[in-house]
């Protein structure tokens, strides 16, 4: 006998084994999670005893049998033979392919319970699979999605305040797991206050990302993800949201300037995360508070800054003045046009004072 031979007996010894001997069995989910007002899908398959094989056709039933197996009021589902009390559904897998999945819709509370499944066939194939059940639990709305923060790539845990940089890249992605409906549920980003937004969704995996590059915009911005289920009667909806917290480099708001009152006053807004500090610069000299440059500062938010300072006359064509604000990430500037004293230029026409005003250098080097 050749090696090629004794494998082939091997090999059949291997498949006769498979087939002979198959036993009443069944394989089904331990729990299963339903919502009211929707469907619920048992994946299941089932084995049976090879004597039967011929016994199981295309005309085979299948039955659910609700909390015991023993009573006629135990029935909830027949296949060839629905009565007017049972749960309306379907077996959507082919019960001679041995497969016995099955979807009840219109789900209720009534729908709670452990479920056994029985084959009748032709002939003598009639079985109540009693060794395993699945148990229904009916809820009454959806679970919160999941929302998980990922900067540069990578997941942001366990953090009560959820700080990002300015600059870098957030991906907001959130994730649920889908209970049986028609249609299938849906996940959609909004946020407070409103921003324009622009999801990314794979819906066979019902995941939703939300990437963006941080900006200051998007500082204590709060993004919810819902899961919405569309019933017959009604929107089933859970949400679950997420504040960034950006931190970014100070920024001098554009209307910084100065106004002449009497005495030339010039005000500087910053706003940064932290919140900044602000100097005011003369002539390159950074300004000590004092009688002949009056600083006053005033926190806007927890972000900004407003500070002004008011000016002796002696100081407004001799100087620049640069407004400075600088916080843990960065530093701004703003040069600042002073207000011309019109003492000094005694004696010019307006239009000259116009003139020396737009030109900076005539300014700076006076
Ligand atoms: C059983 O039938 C269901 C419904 O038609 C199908 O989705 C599933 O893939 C089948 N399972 C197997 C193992 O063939
Ligand atoms: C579910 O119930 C509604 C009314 O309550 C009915 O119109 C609908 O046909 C039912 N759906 C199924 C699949 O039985
Ligand atoms: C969004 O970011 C995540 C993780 O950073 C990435 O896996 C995904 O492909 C990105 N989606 C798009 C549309 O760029
Ligand atoms: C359910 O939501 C869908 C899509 O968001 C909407 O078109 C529909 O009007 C809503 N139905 C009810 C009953 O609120
Ligand atoms: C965010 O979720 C929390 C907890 O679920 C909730 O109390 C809060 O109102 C939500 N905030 C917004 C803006 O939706
Ligand atoms: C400057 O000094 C005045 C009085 O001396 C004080 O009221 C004011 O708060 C000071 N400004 C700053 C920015 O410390
Ligand atoms: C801002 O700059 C000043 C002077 O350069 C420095 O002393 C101060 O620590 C800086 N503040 C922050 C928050 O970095």
């Amino acid at each position: 006998m050749s090696i090629w031979t004794a494998e082939k007996i091997i090999l059949l010894g291997f498949l006769l084994k498979g087939v002979c001997c198959r036993d009443f069995s069944i394989s089904l989910p331990e729990n299963i999670e339903a919502l009211s007002g929707s469907c619920v899908i048992i994946n299941c398959r089932f084995e049976i005893e090879d004597k039967y094989d011929g016994d199981l056709t295309d005309t085979a039933t299948g039955l659910w049998l609700k909390d015991g197996t023993h009573g006629e009021n135990n029935q909830v589902f027949n296949s060839r033979d629905p009565k007017p009390n049972h749960f309306s559904g379907k077996i959507t897998g082919e019960l001679h392919e041995k497969n016995c999945t099955t979807v009840f819709y219109n789900i209720t509370s009534n729908h709670n319970g452990k479920y056994f499944f029985r084959i009748e066939g032709n002939g003598g194939l009639k079985w109540n699979y009693d060794e395993k059940s699945t148990s229904i639990n009916v809820i009454d709305s959806p679970h919160k999605p999941t929302v998980q923060l990922y900067v540069e790539q990578k997941e942001v845990q366990d953090q009560e305040v959820l700080e990002v940089l300015e600059g870098s890249s957030v991906s907001l992605r959130c994730s649920a797991e889908t209970l049986c409906s028609s249609p299938p549920p849906t996940l959609t980003w909004s946020s407070t206050p409103r921003i324009p937004l622009s999801e990314s969704s794979r819906l066979q995996e019902l995941i939703s990302d939300l990437n963006f590059t941080a900006t200051h915009r998007q500082h204590r911005v709060t993004f919810t993800c819902t899961i919405t289920y569309q019933l017959q009667d009604k929107n089933k909806t859970a949400q679950n949201n997420i504040t960034l917290h950006v931190q970014y480099a100070p920024k001098i708001s554009p209307s910084s300037s100065c106004t002449r009152t009497d005495v030339p006053v010039c005000f500087c807004e910053a706003d940064g995360n932290p919140s900044p500090e602000l100097e005011w610069h003369l002539s390159g000299r950074p300004v000590t508070n004092s009688s002949n440059t009056f600083i006053s500062e005033e926190r806007l938010s927890s972000t900004g800054l407003r500070s002004s300072i008011t000016l002796h006359q002696s100081l407004t064509h001799t100087s620049t003045l640069q407004c400075v604000s600088n916080n843990t990430h960065g530093t701004a500037r703003k040069q600042l046009q002073l207000p011309l004293c019109h003492l000094q230029f005694a004696g010019k026409s307006l239009q000259a004072h116009h003139n020396i005003v737009s030109s900076k250098t005539v300014l700076y080097n006076a």
